[in-house]
């Protein structure tokens, strides 16, 4: 089993020097995949130290190659390199992408994420890695290994959506960055987190889906015993292309001006639709009170409670009533 689990960590690594090699040594690779990052502004250096790459926009390029250098069938397509074909043949599960190697926390590569590099809505964004021996995603997250000694020194991790956030926020010097990647926020991955720092910041995309996934993901956060805090960006904006428009000093300034903590974000975010309905207030407010029955600390639960009943201006002892109810509710 270990054998096994390194075999395909070996094609693996074999395949992120491939794509490297396909990226820097190419035509194709200079012209479409260099050309496409220095687009994005990502430097040679954060080129290189991710370890990006670019699969060639053939069908077998990748699995010939493997193929005759006697890497076996068996672990390529367990890997999710290649993929076998109905007459027994294998082609290259990326082709023509600009590749994003994701890493163990060790920094041992162990899938890939590969973008498009076409405007067609008709082809996926992002094709990922399928779940295997050595990946399983929901344990992962994007960027740990290069944040992981940021994230202790600077006690609190940023929480991006994508793999270009964590990469152009590292790359502005703010290097305790990871996402999720190709999944929302798991359990696991909190827990992950969790045993470098105690505080979170969320940074998802300013759009729809990223507020809604901000929410749920504060939940989990608070649920696991974490501190959690929520940046909002203008609309249409991700970390990515907010930091590439403001440059990064200003983006850092935005960052330490926008955060809010949770109950700030939540309230702010539920309050747009409600207005001045004291129904929807209600309601409101008890989705807030949600949210911190899911403090496992007490102590601390009774602090937000108390912030909530300043906010909104609600009696604190109708609000720990509430608390309680659900609180009983739960065990
Ligand atoms: P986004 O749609 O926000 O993409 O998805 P992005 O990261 O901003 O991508 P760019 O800037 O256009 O390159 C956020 C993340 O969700 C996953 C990827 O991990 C992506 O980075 N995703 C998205 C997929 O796995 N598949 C998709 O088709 C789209
Ligand atoms: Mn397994
Ligand atoms: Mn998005
Ligand atoms: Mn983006
Ligand atoms: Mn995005």
């Amino acid at each position: 089993e270990e054998t096994r689990r390194e075999s395909l960590m070996v094609a693996t690594a074999y395949a992120a020097k491939f794509f490297q090699d396909s990226l820097w040594e190419t035509a194709d690779g200079q012209n479409i995949g260099l050309s496409y990052y220095k687009e994005r502004a990502f430097t040679p250096e954060t080129i290189r130290k991710f370890e990006l790459g670019y699969s060639p926009d053939q069908w077998e390029a990748f699995s010939a190659k493997a193929i005759k250098e006697g890497y076996k069938e068996e672990f390529l397509t367990e890997a999710g390199l290649s993929v076998k074909r109905d007459n027994g043949s294998l082609y290259d599960r990326y082709r023509g992408r600009v590749m994003f190697p994701i890493h163990s926390i060790t920094g041992r590569v162990i899938a890939f994420g590969g973008r498009t590099l076409k405007s067609d809505k008709s082809v996926p964004k992002y094709v990922n890695s399928p779940e295997s021996d050595i990946y399983h995603k929901s344990n992962v997250l994007y960027g740990l290994y290069f944040a992981k000694k940021a994230i202790r020194d600077e006690d609190n991790c940023y929480l991006v959506e994508g793999y270009a956030d964590v990469i152009s926020v590292h790359q502005a010097g703010i290097e305790n960055v990871v996402a999720s990647s190709g999944t929302s926020l798991t359990v696991e991955q909190i827990r992950l987190i969790g045993r470098l720092t105690k505080n979170i910041t969320i940074l998802y995309d300013g759009d729809a889906a990223g507020i809604k996934a901000s929410l749920r993901g504060l939940d989990l956060i608070l649920e696991e015993g974490l501190n959690v805090k929520v940046v909002l960006f203008p609309d249409g904006n991700d970390p990515d292309s907010y930091v590439r428009q403001l440059g990064s000093s200003a983006f850092k300034k935005y960052i330490d001006e926008n955060k809010k903590d949770f109950i700030l974000f939540k309230t702010n975010a539920l309050l747009k639709d409600a207005a001045n309905d004291p129904i929807k207030r209600a309601g409101v407010i008890r989705e807030v009170v949600e949210s911190i029955a899911k403090i496992p600390d007490s102590i601390k639960a009774s602090v937000f409670i108390k912030e909530c009943s300043m906010l909104m201006q609600i009696d604190e002892r109708a609000l720990l009533t509430e608390l309680n109810k659900m609180r009983m509710a739960k065990a």
